[in-house]
C-alpha cells in the first residue's frame, strides 16, 4: 500500500484536460463488445476500473486493440456480433461495480455458465439488486449471500416491466441490457432519474429505445427497448470525467484567486448538477465552450471564486440531487468545513455500498483533520468556516476517498499523509500529478 504526502497549497491555477469518463467508457466497452463491426473509442478511461469491462470483452471474445497515448489513445474494439463465446476463466470484474452489475444484463441471454469475481472490496458490495430483474426476466443466476461470485447459467430471456426501487444507473442498465437481448419490451421506470449514458450508448450503437414524453428529474418518464435488436460499431469521443474533474473544481473552492480552466469534460445535464452545487458554494463557472457527440454533451468551463462572505446558510443535498452527484459527495465533504455556512447531506445511504463506507470514512478523516462532523444514517452534517489540521487520512484503499482528502489537505495546517493513495488509479491514475501541477505552492 502506498502512502502519498500532500502538501498546503496557496492557490490553484491552471487548465487540464481530465481523462475520459469512466461511466461512459464502460459502456461503450461493453457494446462495443456485443456489436457487429469495429468500433473505435477515442480518450477511453484510463482507470483500471473501464479496463477490467475490455478486459472482460476480450475474455467474452471481443477483440482490443490500444494505440497511441493520452489524449490521442484510442480503443479498437471488434465486437462479436452478438454471440459471446464460453470464457475460459472467470471474468474479473477487479474492483469494478459497474463492470459486474452491466455486464451480468449483457451477458444473460448467451448459452454459456459465466463465474464473475472481483476484488474484496466489490465481493463485499449488494448483487441482489441486479439478480432481483435479472430472474424475472428468466435468467438463472447463483449468488454467494448476496454477493459475487456470481454464477450466471445463460439461457433465453423475456421481457418485464420494472420499476427500480433504489436509484441506480447500475441497475437500470443491467434491465436494458438484457432487454436489448429479451424477447418482448422491457420497460423501465426509475425511483429517481439517474445518469442517462446507457440509453445514449445504446442509441449510438444503432439501437431503439423509447422514452414515454413526461418525466422530471423527481418522476422520471417510462423507458423501452425491444428485444431482438442488433447493435453497429461505431467511431466514438469519450468526453471527459466530471467526477475526476470535481476534484480540482473543489479545490478551486479553497483560495481566493483561483482560475481553472477545464477542457472536453462531459457536461450531460443527469451528471452536470455538480456545478450548481460548486455554484451554490461559492465557485463561479463560465461555460466557454459546448458540443454534443452522440448525445453527450462536452464542454470546456472556467471557475473562479466568488469574494468570501461570512456566515452564511448550510447548503443541502437531498433526495434526486443526492443520486445526481452521488460519486461526488466524498469530496463535497471534505472540503465542506472550509465553505461558509457548512453542508447537510441526506438520502444518501447508498454512499455505504459503494467501495467503502463513504459516510463512515468521510466522517473519520474528517475527525482526524480536526474538523466538527455528524455522521447520520443516510448522510453528514459538516459546519462551514472550520481550520483543518494535517492527519494521516485512511482512505479505505477507495479512490474517491484517497482523492477526496489529497484536496481537504490543500487547505490544512501541515502536511496530509494519504493511505493507500494508489487506489487513485480506479478511476484516475493521473490524478497526483494533475494536483502537483495545479496546486501552487
Ligand atoms: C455508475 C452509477 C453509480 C455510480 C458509479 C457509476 C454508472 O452507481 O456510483 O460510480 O456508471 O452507472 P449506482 O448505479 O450503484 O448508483
Amino acid at each position: 500500500m502506498s502512502t502519498q504526502v500532500i502538501r498546503p497549497a496557496r492557490t490553484f491555477q491552471g487548465s487540464l484536460v481530465v481523462p475520459g469518463d469512466k461511466s461512459i467508457s464502460h459502456r461503450y466497452a461493453m457494446l462495443a463488445g456485443l456489436a457487429e463491426g469495429t468500433s473505435r473509442l477515442s480518450n477511453f478511461s484510463t482507470g483500471a476500473d473501464p479496463h477490467s469491462s475490455l478486459a472482460c470483452m476480450e475474455a467474452l471474445g471481443a477483440k482490443v486493440v490500444k494505440t497511441g497515448s493520452g489524449a490521442s489513445s484510442v480503443i479498437e474494439m471488434t465486437g462479436v456480433g452478438g454471440a459471446f463465446r464460453q470464457p475460459a476463466q472467470p471474468l474479473d470484474c477487479g474492483n469494478s461495480g459497474s463492470t459486474m452489475r452491466m455486464l451480468a444484463g449483457l451477458i444473460a441471454a448467451h448459452p454459456h455458465t459465466f463465474t464473475l469475481i472481483g476484488d474484496h472490496s466489490l465481493t463485499m458490495r449488494p448483487m441482489e439488486r441486479i439478480r432481483k430483474p435479472l430472474s424475472q426476466m428468466g435468467a438463472n443466476i447463483d449468488l454467494t449471500d448476496g454477493h459475487a461470485p456470481m454464477t450466471i447459467h445463460g439461457r433465453p430471456l423475456h421481457a418485464i416491466d420494472f420499476t427500480t426501487p433504489i436509484p441506480s444507473a447500475q441497475v437500470k442498465t443491467a434491465v436494458l441490457f438484457a432487454g436489448l437481448q429479451a424477447e418482448g419490451t422491457t420497460s423501465l421506470t426509475e425511483s429517481i432519474r439517474t445518469r442517462d449514458h446507457t440509453e445514449h450508448a445504446l442509441k449510438a450503437f444503432g439501437a431503439t429505445l423509447t422514452r414515454s414524453s413526461s418525466g422530471s428529474s423527481e418522476q422520471p418518464a417510462k423507458l423501452s427497448i425491444v428485444g431482438g435488436q442488433r447493435l453497429k460499431a461505431v467511431d466514438a469521443t469519450v468526453p471527459g470525467d466530471i467526477s475526476s474533474a470535481a476534484f480540482f473544481l473543489c479545490a478551486a473552492l479553497l483560495f481566493p484567486d483561483t482560475n481553472l480552466v477545464l477542457d472536453a469534460i462531459g457536461m450531460n445535464p443527469t451528471r452536470a448538477a455538480l456545478l450548481d452545487v460548486i455554484t451554490a458554494l461559492g465557485g463561479r463557472i463560465k461555460v466557454l465552450t459546448v458540443e454534443e457527440r452522440h448525445g453527450e454533451l462536452i464542454g470546456s468551463i472556467q471557475v473562479n471564486r466568488e469574494p468570501p462572505k461570512t456566515g452564511g446558510q448550510p447548503f443541502t443535498i437531498s433526495g434526486a440531487l443526492a443520486a445526481q452527484v452521488i460519486d461526488e459527495l466524498p469530496v463535497l465533504a471534505a472540503i465542506a468545513p472550509y465553505t461558509n455556512g457548512g453542508l447537510i447531506i441526506r438520502d444518501a445511504q447508498e454512499l455505504r455500498v459503494k467501495e467503502s463506507d463513504r459516510i463512515a470514512l468521510v466522517a473519520q478523516n474528517l475527525r482526524a483533520m480536526g474538523a466538527q462532523v455528524s455522521e447520520l444514517r443516510d448522510g453528514l452534517e459538516i459546519p462551514g468556516g472550520q481550520h483543518l489540521h494535517g492527519a494521516s487520512i485512511d482512505s479505505g484503499t477507495d479512490h474517491r476517498i484517497a482523492m477526496a482528502f489529497s484536496i481537504a489537505a490543500l487547505r490544512a495546517q501541515g502536511d496530509t499523509e494519504i493511505r493507500g493513495a494508489e487506489s487513485a488509479s480506479i478511476s484516475f491514475p493521473e490524478f497526483f500529478s494533475s494536483l502537483d501541477s495545479l496546486a501552487q505552492r
